[in-house]
């Protein structure tokens, strides 16, 4: 029998009286791990009620106090990083080593929010009204950031703590409450982040954690009246249902990536096949941000195709407790997925470097070389360890893949020339360009955005807490 867990509402751990949970498979070994709450609409009202009460108060706290709740939650988070690690491990079947990553940084992320927030939120603004023709100065205008009221937080499964917390800080040093809705897989590992609120001392109410079926809560959480704000991290066609059903209110969104990497003739292929195997393969392909397209030039191809090779070939595959480099994907309907793209590349003639080989959710690593626009995988996101080549004439037609694309989240360039490399960052029409590197989300500080159908709005701590606050101002008139 599976451990039961609680959602979090009123700063209480509470079972849902819908009596039904939800269960969770651990991917590793597709047997049933967890249970979480099934929570009903009437508890979901509850969660914003309350938060909605404890935000007018918390708006009010003095912001050093906000920063100083958050700095605990921040040395709690560390303290308990191995247990949440371990939750990460089995329920999302992250390498261990990882997943300790993801909760020291998610901690680290906690802090800086803190730090930020005083910076941002200490600074207003003050004018006067005589530049602007025909007035006089007899008004003065002064303005300053206001939260926006309760914020709801949605994270993936890739990064359920890291992807949570990059929400609910910045929401909560400006003053907000947050609503946050776990994703299944993930959704222990988020409570456990969520009971270092609690230790923390966070108001009642503040903070809920409401677990259950998107299908029963989903749409009711994200149409509701009492939500000002929606952060949304996960795949494109939620987002953009989403998005087309919420209200006039800020919306927050990373959803999906196709990063191209492209290699010129001049780079240093040795950094670029690591890169790429980085890029493409940690955990084991599922992030947002993994190389998904090399765009490689002839000339080259087969030198860099030889080195990723000879690297890909040392990747270990086995089980997240091993910290072996490819783990099981997420799900059996993933796996299909992803078997689905490596057919159809080898119907339409791609040249495999490795065999297909899978084993439930544990997929071994494949380089798919001379990838054509007319597969499937030259487009789409397989969130999982295999990797198209397609090798390009001229940079032109590696930038014009990259814009061709939907999504356009991050995307990276390989060559030893500046000019070519500034050239290239311009010309591709993505969120993000990486300058011989591989795409990646952070430091958490700088700007996250993807373009076209990878999002909305930007992300970074600085820009989320500029995002989840708005201006309010007061004018002063003189006779
Ligand atoms: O897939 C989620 C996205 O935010 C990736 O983050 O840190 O792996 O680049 P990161």
């Amino acid at each position: 029998d599976c451990d039961t867990f609680k959602y979090y509402v009123d700063g209480e751990w509470r079972r849902s009286c819908s009596g039904h949970s939800v269960t969770i498979n651990n991917p590793s070994t597709r047997k049933p791990l967890f249970k979480v709450q099934a929570c009903t609409q009437e508890e979901v009202n509850r969660c914003i009620d309350s938060a909605k009460t404890a935000q007018k108060i918390w708006a009010k706290t003095p912001l050093w106090k906000r920063a100083e709740a958050l700095h605990k939650v921040a040395t709690i988070l560390k303290e308990q990083k191995a247990p949440i690690a371990d939750c990460l491990v089995k329920e999302v079947a992250k390498t261990s080593k990882d997943a300790v990553v993801e909760v020291v940084r998610s901690g680290d992320l906690v802090a800086y929010a803190a730090e930020e927030g005083i910076r941002i939120l200490a600074e207003g603004k003050f004018l006067v009204s005589d530049p602007f023709p025909g007035n006089d100065r007899n008004k003065y205008c002064l303005s300053s950031k206001i939260p926006l009221g309760v914020v709801l937080a949605i994270p993936p499964f890739n990064y359920p703590v890291n992807l949570a917390v990059s929400k609910m800080a910045p929401a909560l040093i400006a003053g907000n409450a947050v609503v946050l809705k776990p994703p299944t897989q993930g959704a222990v590992a988020c409570l456990h982040m969520i009971h270092t609120f609690h230790l923390a001392g966070f108001p009642k109410g503040l903070i809920s954690a409401v677990t259950g079926k998107g299908s029963d809560i989903g749409d009711y959480l994200t149409t509701h009246p009492g939500i000002n704000c929606i952060s949304f991290t996960g795949g494109c066609d939620t987002g953009i249902a989403i998005s087309k059903k919420a209200g006039m209110i800020p919306l927050q969104m990373e959803l999906g990536g196709k990063d191209s990497c492209i290699v010129l003739e001049d780079a240093d292929l040795e950094l670029a096949a690591t890169n790429i195997i980085k890029g493409g393969f940690s955990y084991s392909g599922q992030r947002c941000t993994a190389v998904k397209v090399v765009l490689a030039m002839e000339c080259i191809a087969d030198a860099l195709v030889c080195k990723i090779n000879a690297k890909l070939c040392k990747l270990t595959v086995g089980m997240p407790e091993d910290d072996c480099d490819i783990t099981p994907v997420i799900s059996d309907t993933s796996a299909n997925f992803i078997e689905g793209l490596v057919q159809d590349a080898r119907c339409k003639g791609a040249r495999f470097h490795q065999e297909w080989r899978r084993e439930g959710n544990l997929i071994w690593p494949i380089l798919i070389d001379f990838v054509r626009p007319d597969m499937r995988i030259a487009w789409e996101e397989p969130f999982g360890p295999i990797l198209p080549v397609i090798r390009i004439k001229t940079v032109e037609e590696g930038i014009h893949h990259c814009n061709a694309n939907n999504f356009a989240l991050q995307g990276c360039v390989f060559t030893k020339s500046f000019d070519k490399a500034m050239m290239i960052s311009d010309a591709m029409e993505s969120g993000t360009i990486q300058i011989n590197s591989a795409p990646g989300r952070g430091p958490d500080h700088f700007p996250f955005q993807g373009l076209r159908d990878s999002g909305v709005g930007s992300q970074g701590i600085t820009n989320s807490i500029n995002m989840m606050c708005k201006t309010k101002t007061t004018v002063m008139n003189f006779p």
